[in-house]
This record gives structure tokens, C-alpha cells and sequence, in this order.
């Protein structure tokens, strides 16, 4: 059944609400959660579509997984390396996750093509390569992937790129191997250092993460773990990004400022204020670290756990924002900044480095009245003050996200239809903008 969201724009927002943990963290967690026979408890964590998913996947392959309240529960003891369903493995791009796990728990694994959102063609060339150089013999027949290794062997593995991916599947595949495997050219997304960690708290052995080289040492088995994921810096993202269109003043709590330094940059250059601080300085507002927007600095050193952004509703525009891999501009978020800078007045360009197909939304936000353009990876976009009401169509995941949030700047209604897409990132939007004082409903088909 298809539903949509009806939005009554042109509310400012306001009030507090808690950031829950990570999608992109939680996916290559409860994956590495394969390769224990202990139980694992994962604190925090949304009733994403990906992840549900994702744990249908490890029931299929004979494990425990389950949501049990807001915790996910895993026991894999009883998984063997069957090939899961053609169906449910297509459903998410994140079931390349299991291969590494597997593979480093069985001795052969099988997975048919992983699927994924429509953002791009998006290779697992890299898990492959990184995989066979750890000693994992692989063949593709059809549209399966098969892999058989006797022992997997540590060594060194050069990622050309520094895909996110690939260098969690390796660090998985890597933390029962023989010996040391080193990561050269590693992405360093926080996901990775939150990754490492959980891996740590299982009884593996990893180092470096969050660097561009991660040393994994093999250790004989894993243990159990209860641990709390990230928060996610992409719907943090998302909802800073709303408040800068909708006006007003917003609190997010449970955030990693430090997670957040280029989209902050980003805002303090529209014309907005964003302060951070942790529980400590709550009380003593005077403490707040004011952020000096016209040199784009902050100082985020000791200050954790909340961030608040006051608009304007007066945004300027971005000269050039270009997508790069962690510490700089998210991909993520590029869309929902966009949408964004489609209300700042003015000329903003923004280059979308990562991926081939990511202005899907750009089509969508001219139905608003957006004046915009693009052309291969490039997006002009000449803002104004006001769009228009509309009704649109979410094409993936972030770029619905962005659609959904422009439309809480427009007065009037609005409609966002397929919010399945956003479904598989934000567990109910729709409340947690509510919460902020958005008029935002759910409605079925
Ligand atoms: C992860 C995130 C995704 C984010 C992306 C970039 C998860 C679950 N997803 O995706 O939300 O947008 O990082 O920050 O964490 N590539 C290859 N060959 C490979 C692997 C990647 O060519 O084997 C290319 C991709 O097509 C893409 C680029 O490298 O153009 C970056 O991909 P990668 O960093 O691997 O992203 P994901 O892990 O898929």
C-alpha cells in the first residue's frame, strides 16, 4: 500500500527531540554480529526498513535477530552460509555485509548481487578484490556470488578508493584471520571508528580506525556484547537542514558535534546560528560556544551531546559545496541542503563527487518552484525566498527526506508521495517533525 505525506508548510519549528543510533553504523554492526556465537544487544536503535531487513536476512540464515523494544537483539549460533532469497537480499545494497562475516566464520559463503537504492550503479569491485587478496577464492555464476577460502590469511589491502564499504566488509572478514591485515586508503567515516569498536567490545583486535590505515588483528573467536551505535549525523543533518528552511529554533539531542563539522560550516554560512554544548554547560547558557558564522569557525573541543540552530529564515547562498568522502561535506545530505539553498537567495552551487544519480530530487523540487539546473555532477541553483505548494514524488531515500523538509518552508499544502523510500533511514518522520511543530500527517493511498 502506498502512502504519502500531507504537509501544511510555513510553520516555524521548535522544541527538542533525541537523535537515535546510526543507520550506516548499525548495518555493518548487526552484520559483524555473524560472526559470534555470543549473544548481542544493540542499545537505540529505529524500526528502519533497512534494518528489518537486514535482521530478516540473519533469521534466514538459522539466526536470532529481533527488535526488542528499542533495542535489537542478535544471536547468530545457529547461522549457516545458506544462500538467503533472491527477494530479501536485492532488498537492501547492505547485504554485501554478510559476506565478510561469513567468510570469516564458514568456509564458503554465497549471496545473489546485493540490491540498493537508485542513487547510482554503485560496484562491490572493492569487496571483491580486498576478499580474494585475504585468501577467499571467488566466482560470479549468474547473479550469484560464490566464495570458498580454506584459511583466510592476513596481509595488506589497497582500496583505490576509500570506500565505506568495502573497508568495513574487510574489516569483518579480517578480525578472525590468520595474523594482521592492514586497510591502506581506509574510509574514515565515524561509522568505521564505531564499527572497530563494537568489534573491540566483542574481544577482536582493530586499530586506526578513523584513519586512512586500520590495522585488524585476528583473534580465535568472539565474544558477546551490549553496545550503543553512533547517533545518526544524517538525520541530525536533515533536521538542521529544516529548521534553516522552516525557521525557527531547534534542540537535538544525543549528537556528536565533531561528526557534524562540515554541515555546520555549511549552515553558519546561511545565516544561521548553531551552538553545541553537552549536559554540563546546559545549565549555564552563558557557556554556549557562539560560532563566528562569517569565518565558518567553531570550536567543538569538550562540547558533545546537543546542538541547537536558530534561522533566520534569511538564508545566503553557498558559493560551492563539493560531496567528498569523511572529514568532508556528506553525500548524505547533500540533497536535503539542496533543497535547502533552494530557498537562500542567490546563486549556490553544489558538485555531487560520489555518485552518478543524486539530483533525482532536483526534478521534484522545480515542482515547487525551484530554480534550478544541473548537469553531469554539477547543480546550480539560483534561490529564492518562497516556493510554491506542490505535489511530489520521493525517487530515494535522502532526496525524499529533502522534498519532505522543503515542503515545511512553503506555505500551504504539499504532498510528498512513495515515502516508502524514506521509510528505509527515518523510522516515522512524520512524529519527529511533528514534535518540532511541523503540520506533517501520514496518509494511506
Ligand atoms: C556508504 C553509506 C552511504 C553513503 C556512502 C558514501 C552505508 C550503509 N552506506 O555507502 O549512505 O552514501 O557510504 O558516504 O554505510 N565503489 C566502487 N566499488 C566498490 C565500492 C564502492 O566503485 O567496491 C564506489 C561507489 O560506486 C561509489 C563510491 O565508491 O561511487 C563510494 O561508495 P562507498 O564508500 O562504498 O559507499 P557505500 O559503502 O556503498
Amino acid at each position: 500500500m502506498s502512502e504519502f505525506f500531507l504537509v501544511n508548510g510555513g510553520k516555524k519549528l521548535k522544541g527538542e527531540i533525541e537523535i537515535s543510533s546510526a543507520k550506516n553504523a548499525l548495518l555493518p554492526i548487526i552484520s559483524a554480529s555473524l560472526m559470534t556465537s555470543g549473544d548481542v544487544l544493540l542499545k537505540n536503535c529505529p524500526r528502519l526498513t533497512d534494518l528489518e531487513n537486514l535482521l530478516e536476512i540473519i533469521r534466514e540464515l538459522g539466526g536470532i535477530a529481533e527488535f526488542r523494544g528499542s533495542d535489537i537483539f542478535i544471536n547468530a549460533k545457529d547461522v549457516s552460509p545458506k544462500l538467503v532469497s533472491k527477494e530479501l537480499t536485492q532488498k537492501i545494497r547492505a547485504s554485501i555485509f554478510i559476506l565478510g562475516p561469513l567468510l570469516a566464520r564458514f568456509k564458503e559463503a554465497s549471496i545473489y548481487m546485493p540490491g540498493g537504492c537508485n542513487i547510482g550503479t554503485r560496484g562491490i569491485d572493492l569487496h571483491i578484490v580486498g576478499l580474494k587478496k585475504l585468501g577467499v577464492s571467488i566466482k560470479q555464476e549468474g547473479e550469484t556470488i560464490k566464495c570458498k577460502r580454506s584459511g583466510l590469511q592476513g596481509t595488506k589491502i589497497y582500496l583505490s578508493l576509500p570506500s565505506v564499504g568495502a573497508t568495513e566488509n574487510l574489516m569483518m572478514a579480517a578480525a578472525l584471520a590468520n595474523g594482521t591485515t592492514t586497510i591502506i586508503n581506509a574510509a574514515r567515516e565515524p561509522e568505521i571508528i564505531d564499527l572497530a569498536n563494537f568489534i573491540k567490545s566483542l574481544g577482536g583486535k582493530v586499530l586506526g580506525a578513523g584513519t586512512g590505515t586500520i590495522y585488524i588483528h585476528g583473534v580465535k573467536e568472539l565474544g558477546t556484547a551490549e553496545y550503543r551505535p553512533i547517533s545518526d549525523r544524517i538525520i541530525t543533518g536533515t533536521y538542521l537542514a529544516a529548521c534553516a528552511i522552516a525557521g525557527g529554533e531547534i534542540t537535538l539531542k544525543n549528537i556528536n558535534s565533531e561528526y557534524l563539522s562540515a554541515m555546520i560550516k555549511v549552515l553558519l554560512q546561511t545565516n544561521c546560528e548553531v551552538l553545541t554544548y553537552s549536559d554540563l554547560s546546559r545549565e549555564s547558557r552563558v557557556n554556549l560556544i557562539a560560532h563566528d558564522r562569517d569565518a565558518g569557525y567553531f570550536h567543538e573541543k569538550h562540547y558533545k551531546n546537543y546542538i541547537k540552530i536558530r534561522s533566520p529564515r534569511n538564508l545566503r547562498p553557498i558559493s560551492f559545496i563539493e560531496t567528498k568522502p569523511y572529514p568532508g561535506f556528506p553525500t548524505d545530505v547533500q540533497p536535503q541542503f539542496g533543497a535547502m539553498l533552494a530557498f537562500a537567495k542567490g546563486a549556490s552551487v553544489i558538485k555531487e563527487t560520489l555518485f552518478e544519480n543524486r539530483f533525482a530530487y532536483a526534478d521534484e523540487l522545480i515542482k515547487f518552484g525551484a530554480n534550478l539546473s544541473y548537469k553531469g555532477q554539477e547543480m546550480i541553483i539560483n534561490g529564492k525566498k518562497m516556493l510554491n505548494p506542490a505535489k511530489v514524488a520521493a525517487k530515494d531515500l535522502r532526496g525524499g527526506a529533502a522534498l519532505t523538509i522543503a515542503a515545511l518552508g512553503i506555505d500551504g499544502e504539499s504532498i510528498i508521495e512513495d515515502v516508502h523510500h524514506i521509510d528505509r533511514g527515518y523510522y516515522k518522520i512524520e512524529n519527529d517533525l511533528k514534535a518540532l511543530g511541523a503540520e506533517i500527517k501520514r496518509v494511506r493511498a
